[in-house]
């Protein structure tokens, strides 16, 4: 039945993507075709990953403005950069470059724009796929927001998560306070703490059913890997078909009547980005708390000593997260309960955060896919606000 429902997306998929042409381009061949310049940059974490920016300075036919506003859109779990410029017209990515912004895009380590190391083989050497989002958050961003600026000859930019893009910067924030001088402003988009109260139903069924243990027992480094089966991974969906089903529920959070379904052929065309076992056994974690923290991985007591150098996992003090934050709520987010939502309102400091509104009708990829992107001329507005170009500071200085 699962199977059966995965065979008819996937012929929808193919019959659409005939007159869907943004489903047979990839990311830069998209911002081409629809007359945007677009620039591929790699940089090397600290670990040695190598990740894979885009950027997107503006239309060809615009001039050059050397003091452009920079703004960096960072994607959410087992998702990608594409996920930003998909949503035609309406693209939160596009919408962005639009508005004046030298916009960037961030890939994850282990998505399929980004599965470079100076010396592992993700497909010959599992030691790759040894990370969850809290690398991300340690490595990923403090490489890729300095090497933006550096780039740029901006001082500050606009960081905008998207679910695990908001962790990575909320537990990096937590660690480091002071990065928070590299960002004008950090909105976050169906922003995650932690995930106690997740409806996601395969993540509840996996309390049960060690799935990702058992993947990692049989040498599965990567979870959903695009790289290996354009598209859709079958060979996963015919092994665990009930989870598949979830997965693109997941994917395409079909319960909410907001998002834009008619972009769903082109969509999942460019979907799932792909992570690691160890990051899916992080959430699944992270599902698991009995009180609320927001906690590294945790292998084990024995083997955190190793790691920590203490027996119990590292925790991230949430209440020295400094601001200025957004938070945009949808109030029918399944993975970023709203519930979930009122904790981390509440550990967050006050002062931290400047802006806060509850979308209605919002499931977590609405934010990304969804039908009327109103909500996005008040990400715009904020962003311009606490924008600090030069251009800015010479009319405040005004
Ligand atoms: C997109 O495809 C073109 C043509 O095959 C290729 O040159 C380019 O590197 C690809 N871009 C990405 C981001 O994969
Ligand atoms: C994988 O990489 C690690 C770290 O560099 C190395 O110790 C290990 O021998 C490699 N394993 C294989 C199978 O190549
Ligand atoms: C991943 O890292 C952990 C902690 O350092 C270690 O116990 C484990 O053996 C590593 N696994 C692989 C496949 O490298
Ligand atoms: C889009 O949503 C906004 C509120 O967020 C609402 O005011 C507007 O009427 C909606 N537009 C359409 C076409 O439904």
């Amino acid at each position: 039945m699962n199977q059966k429902l995965l065979l008819i997306l996937f012929l929808f998929q193919l019959i659409l993507a005939e007159d869907k042409p943004d489903a047979k381009r990839n990311f830069t061949e998209v911002c081409t075709a629809h007359g945007y310049l677009v620039e591929v940059h790699t940089v090397t974490t600290a670990d040695n990953y190598i990740l894979t920016l885009f950027r997107v300075p503006r239309k060809a036919n615009q001039p050059a403005n050397p003091n452009q506003r920079v703004a960096f859109l960072q994607h959410g779990l087992l998702d990608c950069a594409d996920t930003w410029i998909m949503d035609l017209p309406n693209s939160p990515g596009f919408q962005m470059v639009d508005a004046g912004y030298d916009v960037w895009f961030g890939n994850s380590r282990g998505n399929y724009h980004s599965l470079g190391h100076t010396t592992l083989d993700p497909w010959k050497n599992l030691t790759y796929w040894n990370f969850t989002w809290q690398h991300m958050a340690d490595y990923d961003i403090p490489a890729v927001i300095p090497y933006v600026l550096q780039t740029t000859g901006q001082q500050k930019l606009t960081y905008i998560g998207h679910s695990q893009g908001t962790i990575q910067m909320f537990a990096h924030l937590a660690a480091n306070p002071s990065f928070i001088q590299n960002i004008n402003l950090f909105i976050a988009l169906a922003p995650i703490g932690t995930v106690r109260y997740l409806k996601i139903d395969y993540f509840r069924l996996l309390k049960r059913i060690p799935l990702f243990e058992i993947m990692q027992k049989h040498g599965a480094g990567a979870f959903l890997p695009y790289d290996k089966a354009p598209g859709l991974n079958y060979d996963f969906c015919e092994l665990f078909a009930g989870a598949c089903d979830d997965v693109i529920m997941l994917l395409t959070d079909l319960t909410t009547g907001n998002d834009n379904t008619e972009m769903f052929p082109t969509i999942l065309a460019h979907e799932a980005g792909g992570t690691s076992v160890y990051n899916m056994m992080h959430w699944q974690q992270m599902t698991n708390y009995l009180v609320y923290k927001v906690q590294k991985y945790d292998y084990g007591q024995a083997e955190n000593l190793v790691v920590y150098g203490q027996k119990e996992a590292p925790v991230y003090n949430f209440a020295k997260i400094p601001g200025p934050i957004a938070l945009f709520f949808g109030t029918d987010d399944r993975l970023a309960d709203p519930t979930d939502g009122a904790w981390l309102r509440g550990i967050l400091p006050a002062k931290s955060i400047v802006y806060q509104e509850e979308t209605l009708d919002f499931g977590h990829l609405t934010f990304v896919w969804g039908k009327n992107m109103s909500y996005w001329d008040t990400v715009i507005g904020l962003a311009n606000q606490y924008s600090s170009s030069s251009e800015n500071l010479f009319l405040q200085a005004d």
